[in-house]
């Protein structure tokens, strides 16, 4: 058990490590003026747009930048609250294991926080960027920590010895980012085809099959992996999971959507997984959109609404759209195409009438929805934005 009076609180640690917290951007990039030169901040900026482009050398390339000391507080005080979010989180559920791996560790700003909480416990971190791995090494000996090591790893070629309790991984096994995922059956629904083909791509292009390929095998028999990616899209979430699901992980616990910010950006991330050998977990996995977001629809309101000329009487840009064009009553197709891409992918966009007023109903195969409804004599901007998607859509 963790005794809060005794070990430093994630404040205390972050502001060791040089972090501040920001609320604003003006004041946030203000210091970012400040300690940096104009030279490094363009260099951070190219490093970040290299970075973008996926590729493992100018990623190793991103994060070996980083990891210098006048740069590192500056760019990691950005993920501030990523840290409150997800530090105290982790070290909840490191429970009885003695021996943990963090996964990507960085430069070791969490890896360090754990072990400081636990210092009965050994923990390794291991990350492919050579320059993070030795600032974390002389943080954590800065900091007088004797029970935590680190490694440098490139997890697609090689795996760390040893064998442990827990694996964490956060925000390291799926980067890539400006991958599509896995796309829907087709626009109208949510739902994946179990087909492996679509998903062996997925983990091979991404990395995330043989990335855990290789943590499976260093799991120890009733390990638990806790783990936090950007999942948070369906054509991302369902093929991450069922990667996992493959590989005979289930759900320890229910997994859980995170609110952060960055700075002035509010990021909605995860899920967050505390993961175990299938036999011993209760819960299923869910594959289900998040239907709960996004404005309701009052068919009463409606009717007494008087918006200003020219806007909608209701509109939605969250999965729920469906369900709610679903709904609307006496539905009558002014015009409509679905377009069909090589790749599976489908775009479809529709302009029609019903009951409640003229609608304009887009979705596609990535889980995008969108419904905007008007009044009658408001068609014609809904003709302009269905003839702008038709026409911009690849
Ligand atoms: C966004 S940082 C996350 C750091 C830390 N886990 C955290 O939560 O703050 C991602 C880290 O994963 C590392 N990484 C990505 N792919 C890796 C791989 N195949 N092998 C080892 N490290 C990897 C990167 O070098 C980078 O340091």
């Amino acid at each position: 058990m963790i005794n809060d009076s005794r070990v430093p609180s994630l404040h205390v640690h972050l502001a060791w490590w040089g972090l501040r917290r920001f609320t604003l951007d003006d004041a946030y990039f203000q210091w970012q003026r400040e300690v940096l030169s104009p030279d490094e901040i363009a260099t951070l900026h190219r490093q970040v747009e290299q970075k973008r482009r996926g590729s493992s050398i100018d990623e190793v390339a991103f994060y070996d930048a980083t990891a210098h000391s006048n740069i590192l507080p500056v760019l990691y005080s950005q993920r501030y609250d990523y840290y409150l979010a997800i530090g105290q989180r982790v070290v909840d559920r490191i429970g009885a294991a003695r021996s943990i791996l963090d996964v990507g560790c960085g430069v070791g700003i969490l890896t360090t926080f754990y072990a400081k909480q636990y210092p009965n416990k050994t923990f390794v971190g291991i990350d492919r960027s050579p320059i993070s791995i030795a600032r974390a090494q002389e943080q954590a000996v800065a900091l007088g920590l004797t029970n935590v090591r680190f490694e440098c790893v490139e997890l697609d070629q090689a795996s760390p010895a040893g064998s442990y309790d827990v694996i964490i991984a956060t925000h390291a096994l799926l980067q890539a980012e400006q991958d599509p995922g896995l796309p829907s059956r087709s626009w109208k629904t949510f739902e994946r085809a179990s087909v492996s083909q679509p998903q062996a791509a997925f983990e091979q292009r991404t990395g995330i099959g043989p990335r855990l390929d290789r943590l499976r095998v260093l799991l120890a028999v009733g390990g638990r992996m806790i783990l936090f990616e950007k999942t948070r899209q369906l054509a991302r979430r369902i093929p991450w999971q069922r990667a996992l699901a493959a590989r005979g992980f289930g759900l320890i616990e229910q997994p859980e959507l995170i609110r952060y910010r960055l700075v002035e950006e509010v990021a909605d991330d995860g899920p967050f997984y505390l993961l175990g050998m299938r036999e011993a977990c209760q819960f299923h996995w869910d594959e289900a959109p998040e239907l709960d977001e996004g404005p309701l629809f009052d068919r009463v309101k409606l009717k007494t609404a008087s918006p200003d000329s020219g806007e909608p009487l209701y509109e939605n840009h969250w999965p729920s759209a469906q369900t709610v064009w679903e709904q609307l009553r006496a539905k009558q197709l002014l015009k409509g195409t679905t377009k069909q891409e090589p790749d599976d992918r489908q775009l479809h966009v529709e302009l029609g009438q019903a009951e409640e007023g003229v609608y304009l109903y887009c979705a596609n195969t990535e889980d995008q929805r969108q419904l905007v409804l008007v009044e009658p004599a408001s068609r014609a901007i809904l003709e302009v934005y269905y003839q702008d998607i038709v026409s911009s859509s690849p």
